[in-house]
């Protein structure tokens, strides 16, 4: 079966009936301090920042010390966001997590972020999507405002890869970083930017070309540092077939693009802002060259922070709102991709959707609420 044969359509906020989209009320991403940079990786793997940086767009990438913890991390982004959007514990009564590199099978990272955030009520409960977790974690929360059985739902995704590659593995090790991202959902009342279309698809008969294998028992070589030594808790690594993926990568990416501008009728030229997964660079310029966009119309991050798998949507969103990219009015394009094989895109009117991000390690400060957010 052809990926075109596996989709369906895309959901249309009021087409055919359907209710008005949700509102992306505010957005928030949080960062660990340590920049691991090419030049530092080139000392301990046998690879090269000539090789890295020309197969990957990678230049560095952050990395959690190993105090740091899932939850940890995810409350920072989530605390981000809700300093943004102004809302409080009490104001949460869903929390959606996604994660890639989860340090537990049960409790779920959703209700031990609930239990760190102080959320007096409502439910709590992990998604699996890989890559496109965030997205599917926004459409699951429009999904849940629209039935009436929450209001205010708090997405968020948090990775740290850095404890789910092999580190004597250079084909995957040098590719992924470590972050987190929150989204804020309302209703179509709330203030933020409109839920205008979404579309969700897996193909699980690509489950062999990405996924988690037993880590190999023997020893890190001595020369990788203490940082990318983090205890794992469940003990498994990462492998992928890198060109499969890849060819996967670039034609689903644009397929996305495609259908969503079609079902809210925008030309592709009238895209303002298209918000990918960040994997690879490569992927973002050759979906870019084939639907005609300019690349200076993808938000790329993919070369400070690598790929954080399903953070890095919203890390690459808080950054592009935070830093004043994008104003009322504007057509966001978010797309993603990733194990499963899962994609999934939503197509956002922007509003007035602040975004604060949590990075003691960078230069962006953000628009609104920093302060709160690191204190
Ligand atoms: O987030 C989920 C979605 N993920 C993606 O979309 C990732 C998609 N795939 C990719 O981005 C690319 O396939 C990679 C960046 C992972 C790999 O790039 P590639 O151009 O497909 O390289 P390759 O795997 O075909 O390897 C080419 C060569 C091999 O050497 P030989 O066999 O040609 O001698 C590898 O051993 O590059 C070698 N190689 C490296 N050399 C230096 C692989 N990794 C490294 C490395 N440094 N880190």
């Amino acid at each position: 079966m052809s990926l075109a044969e596996h989709v369906g359509n895309p959901w249309r906020a009021g087409d055919g009936g359907s209710p008005p989209g949700c509102r992306l009320v505010a957005v928030g991403s949080a960062l660990p301090e340590r920049r691991l940079t090419n030049s530092e990786v080139e000392t301990f793997i046998d690879t090269s920042d000539e090789w890295i940086s020309s197969r990957t767009g990678i230049h560095e990438r952050r990395i959690a010390d190993p105090e740091v913890t899932l939850v940890g991390i995810a409350a920072r982004a989530a605390r981000a966001a809700m300093a943004a959007g102004g809302w409080t514990a009490a104001d949460v009564d869903t929390i959606i997590c996604s994660s890639s590199s989860p340090d537990e099978t049960f409790p779920s990272l959703a209700c031990r972020l609930q239990a760190e955030l102080g959320c007096p009520h409502g439910t709590a409960f992990d998604i699996q999507a890989a890559c496109s977790g965030a997205i599917y974690g926004l459409a699951l929360a429009q999904s849940l405002i629209q039935t009436g059985l929450s209001h205010r739902v708090l997405v968020v995704a948090a990775e740290l890869f850095s404890r789910l590659v092999d580190w004597s593995d250079r084909s995957t090790a040098v590719l992924f970083g470590d972050g987190a991202g929150a989204l804020l959902v309302g209703g179509p009342g709330e203030p933020g930017s409109e839920i205008v279309a979404i579309d969700l698809g897996a193909d699980g008969t690509g489950a062999a070309s990405l996924g988690t294998s037993p880590a190999p028992d023997t020893a890190l070589p001595e020369a990788i540092p203490a940082y990318a030594r983090a205890e794992r808790s469940l003990n498994r690594v990462v492998f992928m077939n890198g060109r499969e993926v890849f060819r996967f990568s670039t034609r689903i990416l644009e397929q996305l693009i495609v259908r969503l501008a079609g079902a809210v009728g925008v030309p592709l030229g009238e895209i303002t802002l298209v918000v990918p997964h960040q994997a690879n660079s490569r992927i973002l310029a050759t979906a870019a060259g084939r639907l005609g966009i300019p690349m200076e119309r993808f938000a790329v991050n993919v070369d400070r922070m690598g790929n954080t798998s399903s953070a890095s949507v919203p890390l690459a969103l808080a950054e592009a709102a935070a830093s004043g990219r994008l104003v009322p009015g504007a057509g966001v394009c978010l797309v993603a991709f990733g194990a499963g094989l899962t994609w999934a895109g939503a197509f956002l009117r922007w509003g007035d959707t602040p975004a604060v991000v949590d990075d003691p390690g960078g230069e962006l400060v953000s628009d609104r609420g920093r302060q709160e957010a690191v204190e």
